[in-house]
């Protein structure tokens, strides 16, 4: 308990020696923010009843407004500056990005202690121009696509929307580059969005066009294929395969085979789009010649389903049957 006195100590005194950084004091309010070509009042809150000698207005060291009798503006001031007698308040108008910084006024009473009081003012270039681009606005389940956010403007904040709800990220969902970056790792059906990007900065903000995403998937489809198939040397032998298709008409237009060797090597046999037919996957199986090198578990995958057969050859014994 004896060290709480002294660390007291210090932060009073570090809260009077340093007043106003960010906040505002004395007379003047917290900080204000505004926008670029806009305009900022300068409120002050003299004690009621003050009657002044002088008003003087600085930004950072420099003089800006004094009244005495007299307005006096400073140079490039004139037409930017409107002054209230009744408060000594201000008003600077045609703000640039460069009009940021700290302001402080010093209110006379006459025969009295000057009040003073700072404030700081945040000038923005407001939000304009948000657009949504999409790697890609067609795709497959299970793909990837980035959404890039652009905006006018200056600080900047990011936020995702996905229909009204806001997009946090997860293993599947990345936001990255300060927000302005959406990466779907794993697009599921359920992400077609509509998906829009929200830019603010303290003074404006503002919301893309929406996009959409058409997300080609895969409906209550199976694949199966006989676990284990004989096939004799030198003959023709079929692995057959069903396919049960989905409620959705689906039209496969690619499969593809890959044969596992016994010795661990993984031969892609077929990637076939016209090979299908017309008929498309319902035709009956893939016919192959059984030789030593096609023995092996024969993989069959259709989008994301998989199918496996294990091929085994046999040598017939005696002659080879004729039909
Ligand atoms: C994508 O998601 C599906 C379903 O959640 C999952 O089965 C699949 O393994 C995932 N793929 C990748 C590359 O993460
Ligand atoms: C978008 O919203 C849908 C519906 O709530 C949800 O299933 C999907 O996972 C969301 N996707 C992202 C990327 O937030």
């Amino acid at each position: 308990m004896t060290s709480s006195r002294p660390l007291l100590v210090l932060l009073w005194f570090i809260h009077v020696t340093i007043p106003g950084l960010t906040e505002g004091a004395g007379v003047l309010p917290d900080g204000l923010n505004a926008a670029v070509g806009g305009k900022v009042m300068f409120t002050t809150t003299p004690t009621p009843g003050t009657t002044f000698q002088s008003v003087n207005w600085k930004f950072g060291a420099k003089d800006i407004f004094t009244w005495n009798v007299n307005n006096f503006p400073a140079l490039g001031y004139e037409d930017r500056i409107t002054f209230f007698l009744s408060t000594g308040s201000l008003e600077l108008r045609n703000l640039a990005l460069t009009d940021s910084g700290e302001y402080s006024v010093t209110i006379v009473p006459p025969g009295e202690r000057p009040q003073p009081g700072n404030t700081r003012l945040d000038v923005y270039e407001p939000v304009s121009n948000v657009m949504v681009t999409s790697s890609s606005t067609e795709l497959a389940e299970f793909s990837s696509v980035s959404l890039s956010c652009s905006s006018s403007g200056s600080s900047l904040s990011f936020l995702w929307l996905n229909s009204s709800s806001e997009v946090t990220g997860s293993d599947r969902v990345q936001i990255t580059d300060g927000g302005s970056t959406l990466t779907i790792v794993n697009v599921t059906r359920y992400d077609q969005g509509p998906f829009r990007c929200r830019v603010s900065n303290p003074v404006s903000e503002g919301t893309s066009d929406p996009v959409t995403l058409t997300i080609n998937f895969l409906e209550a489809q199976q694949l199966k294929m006989e676990p284990e198939v004989t096939g004799y040397l030198g003959e023709e032998v079929t692995l057959r395969y069903q396919f049960i298709p989905g409620p959705k008409d689906d039209i496969i237009s690619q499969v593809q085979w890959k044969l596992k060797t016994p010795e661990g090597e993984e031969i892609t046999i077929i990637v076939s789009r016209e090979g299908l037919g017309a008929e498309g996957l319902g035709s009956e199986g893939l016919h192959i010649l059984a030789k030593i090198i096609t023995a092996g578990l024969f993989v069959l995958i259709v989008g994301t389903m998989l199918a496996t057969t294990l091929f085994i050859i046999r040598k017939r014994y005696g002659p080879v049957p004729s039909d």
